[in-house]
């Protein structure tokens, strides 16, 4: 109690000797309160407050010091606290209240800094509690840290008294102090600072494009040369190079390390990333060792390659790098690249050689390294006159011209169109090919097929990739191949054709790319053997027409172009979503499950039986056989016969049957194809106009899939189809 009143008095005479004094007052509950410390002064009171920009202090009893802009309920005027009101119930709430003679305004609150860009930021605040008024805000930017030589002057702005935020631009990677003050009639108040820094720019200058002083093997040496930048440190250095025989564009973006490059199919790569100081030296690209993470890889011996140099700026975890142009296609500057081998002379007649560039790494994996599939071939002059025939190139199917004999099969030359026709095919950049390799489909003669997807255009289509391993074939087998590819080639695009989409080259390996559907005919009749009410399949008969005349028109596309298919059966067949038939399984678009191989015997026609001699005439009977297959739902054309009497039986006259739900018209039309007489088989121009006179046939049903009491399916046995598949 005694001390109590020691401090009354001692508080009470400070307040009377000191001008500002203003009174007792009672606390607005609702005032914002600035507490500073448990005990000081009055003036030690008054001075923090000041410093602070409030108008008032306020000490309470026990010398608290409060600071605030608001005053409560005046008690009195001139007698402090400690007189007014000795028997009040609570003096926790009276305070002596002294003006701090502040007149600027006070910090503005809540200072943001936000979206932090390269170039900009975006500031905001809000209006400090102040009782003068305020006539404008002023923003200040300091430049503490910047890598750029470009004006570093700091940045000082104003702004109207209801602006409360704004965008600020800046250099890049630059470390500001950004304030932010209130400006009163009397000056300026206290500022609100925050300290931030930009992110790192793009490089500002571009490099100059390398210059190669010597190339030789597997090694190139470049001299290179510094660059400035102003957007932020110059961390690094990268250089990348372009193997140009891959003929693929050059996406910067694109550019990573060696391994992954390759995993990926580009065909250009950093080779290595080193520190600003040593840019002076010359460099030797693929010397093999790691520079900055990066593998320099040996560069291929014989492939021409562009060199590009990159300047890296790198800060707080992001990383902005600008290329130079690459160094000039086939320039002058790249000396002493080595010729290619001049391959040996042989022996006379077309030599259809595959050279095979010296790769790095073996294909290990489908999708594996990238290169060329170097194709040569040479004529000798005697032949010539011969293969210049272009009709000759162009007639039938190169089976049917070896097997009559006219000309020796030397003479045919697949090469002249994988030439030309290379021109007009997509070699496609193997990074736009996702191969599944457990995805297999089959396999043809010369190598694996899996499904796989093709980027184009943002659209991943489905594909079938044939992969021929170069290092497998044997002279024989690359002709046979060629020969394949060839046919393919040849048959151009048609809606009812699995095309040819294009060929992928890799130093070893060949990726001929298919159009894929996954359905094929035979397991989408068999599949709609399915009873439905009153129906024994769940496929409407317009459809299976319509696949038919499908099949036939794709048929005569071929046929127009003189290429005997010799396979065409339902199982060849392959159906798309939207149930359009594409005729697959001739050319090289032929493969098969790994254990079991087609017996194409049941729909080859009689007379191949005999001469084993095709023509397109010979696909009208097989065409025929797979019209009933269509008609029957994927039976077995002639079930009750083993295989081995086929051909016997065929010859002698057996002919599949007429079934109560097939027409008169559409049985004639399948009995017109298996007709002895070539000649009186219809062509397959004249099945298509047949059967679309059949479909547009409204007044009779020609094919009936509504049951009736002693329907039975015709019985599919899959051993009487499909042979083992002997040891390849
Ligand atoms: C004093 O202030 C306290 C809290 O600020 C409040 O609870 C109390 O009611 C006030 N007393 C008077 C008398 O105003
Ligand atoms: C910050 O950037 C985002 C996206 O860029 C934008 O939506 C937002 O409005 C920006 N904020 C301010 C305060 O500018
Ligand atoms: C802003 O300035 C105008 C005149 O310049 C004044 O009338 C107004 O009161 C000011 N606003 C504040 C919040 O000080
Ligand atoms: C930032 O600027 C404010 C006002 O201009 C100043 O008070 C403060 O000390 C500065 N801070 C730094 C870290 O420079
Ligand atoms: C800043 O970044 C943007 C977006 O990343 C970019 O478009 C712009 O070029 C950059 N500017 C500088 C100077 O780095
Ligand atoms: C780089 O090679 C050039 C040409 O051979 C030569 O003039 C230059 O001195 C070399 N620079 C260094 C640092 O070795
Ligand atoms: C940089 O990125 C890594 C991983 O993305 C992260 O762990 C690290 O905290 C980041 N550092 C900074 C300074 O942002
Ligand atoms: C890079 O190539 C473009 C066009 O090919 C040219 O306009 C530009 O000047 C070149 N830049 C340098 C730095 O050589």
């Amino acid at each position: 109690m005694v001390l109590l009143i020691i401090f009354m008095i001692f508080g009470a005479a400070n307040a009377l000797v000191d001008d500002g004094y203003l009174g007792c007052y009672e606390d607005r509950p609702d005032a914002h309160l600035f507490k500073n410390s448990v005990s000081s002064t009055v003036n030690e009171c008054k001075g923090i407050c000041q410093r602070n920009f409030y108008r008032y202090a306020l000490i309470r009893t026990k010398n608290n010091c409060w600071c605030t802009n608001f005053l409560g309920n005046v008690l009195s005027s001139t007698r402090s606290c400690a007189h007014v009101c000795d028997d009040c119930p609570s003096k926790e709430n009276l305070s002596d209240v002294y003006a701090t003679g502040v007149v600027l305004p006070g910090p503005p609150q809540d200072l943001k800094i936000s979206n932090i860009t390269n170039t900009s930021v975006f500031v905001s605040w809000r209006e400090p509690e102040s009782y003068v008024e305020i006539i404008a805000y002023e923003i200040s930017a300091k430049v503490i840290h910047t890598f750029s030589r470009l004006s570093t002057s700091d940045f000082r702005f104003r702004f109207s008294n209801n602006t409360f935020s704004t965008q600020l631009n800046f250099l890049p990677c630059t470390k500001y102090n950004v304030s932010v003050l209130a400006i009163s009639s009397h000056g300026k108040g206290n500022a609100v600072y925050q300290i931030i820094e930009t992110l790192v720019g793009i490089p500002d200058y571009v490099p100059s494009t390398p210059t190669i002083l010597k190339r030789s093997g597997k090694k190139m040496i470049v001299q290179l040369q510094s660059v400035m930048n102003n957007n932020g440190p110059t961390s690094a250095y990268q250089i990348a190079v372009v193997n140009e025989d891959m003929s693929q564009v050059l996406q910067t973006e694109n550019l990573k390390s060696y391994s992954e490059a390759m995993d990926e199919g580009f065909a250009y790569y950093v080779t290595a990333e080193i520190p600003p100081q040593d840019i002076k030296r010359n460099f030797t690209i693929g010397d093999g060792r790691l520079y900055g993470g990066f593998v320099n890889a040996p560069l291929e011996p014989y492939a021409q390659y562009q060199v590009l140099l990159g300047i890296v700026s790198r800060h707080n975890n992001v990383s902005r790098i600008v290329w130079s142009n690459s160094t000039e296609t086939h320039g002058e500057a790249a000396v002493n690249i080595l010729p290619l081998p001049e391959p040996n002379e042989e022996t006379p007649g077309l030599i259809i050689g595959l050279s095979v560039a010296i790769g790095l790494l073996s294909c290990l994996l489908i999708a594996g390294i990238i290169g060329f599939f170097i194709l040569t071939r040479r004529v000798s002059n005697h032949r010539r006159r011969l293969t210049d025939n272009q009709e000759l190139t162009m007639q039938g199917p190169i089976i049917e011209i070896e097997n009559t004999g006219y000309v020796p099969e030397e003479e045919i030359t697949p090469t002249n169109h994988y030439k030309n026709l290379k021109q007009q095919l997509w070699n496609i950049p193997q990074n736009l090919i996702k191969i599944e390799p457990t995805n297999s489909l089959g396999i043809g003669k010369f190598g694996r097929v899996n499904s796989g997807t093709l980027r184009k255009d943002k659209n991943f289509i489905p594909i079938a990739v044939y992969t021929i391993s170069d290092k497998k074939l044997g002279v024989e087998n690359k002709k046979a191949m060629l020969k394949e590819l060839d046919i393919l080639l040849r048959s151009k695009k048609h809606d009812n054709i699995q095309s040819l989409i294009g060929t992928c080259e890799s130093p070893d390996t060949l990726f001929v790319i298919l159009e894929y559907a996954s359905m094929n005919l035979k397991d989408l009749l068999l599949g709609s053997r399915d009873a439905l009410p009153g129906r024994f399949s769940n496929m409407q008969e317009s459809q299976a027409l319509d696949i038919s005349v499908g099949v036939a028109k794709g048929m005569k596309h071929l046929e127009s172009l003189q290429i005997v298919h010799k396979q065409l059966c339902a199982r060849n067949i392959l159906i798309t979503n939207g149930f359009v038939p594409k005729i697959s399984g001739y050319g090289l678009a032929q493969y098969c499950n790994r254990n079991m191989v087609p017996d194409y015997t049941r729909w080859t026609a009689a007379e191949v039986f005999r001469t084993q001699h095709y023509v397109s005439k010979c696909d009208v009977w097989s065409f025929a056989i797979l019209l009933w297959e269509i008609c029957v739902l994927g039976g077995t054309p002639y079930a009750s016969v083993p295989n081995n009497e086929i051909p016997e039986r065929v010859m002698r006259g057996l002919r599949l049957i007429q079934l109560r739900y097939i027409s008169d018209d559409l049985y004639q039309l399948m009995l017109n194809c298996w007709q002895l007489d070539l000649d009186e088989r219809p062509t397959f121009k004249d099945l298509v106009d047949a059967l679309n006179v059949i479909i547009e046939d409204k007044l009779n049903v020609h094919l009936n899939f509504n049951l009736y009491p002693e329907f039975q399916y015709e019985q599919f046995y899959p051993d009487m189809e499909l042979a083992a598949r002997t040891v390849y």
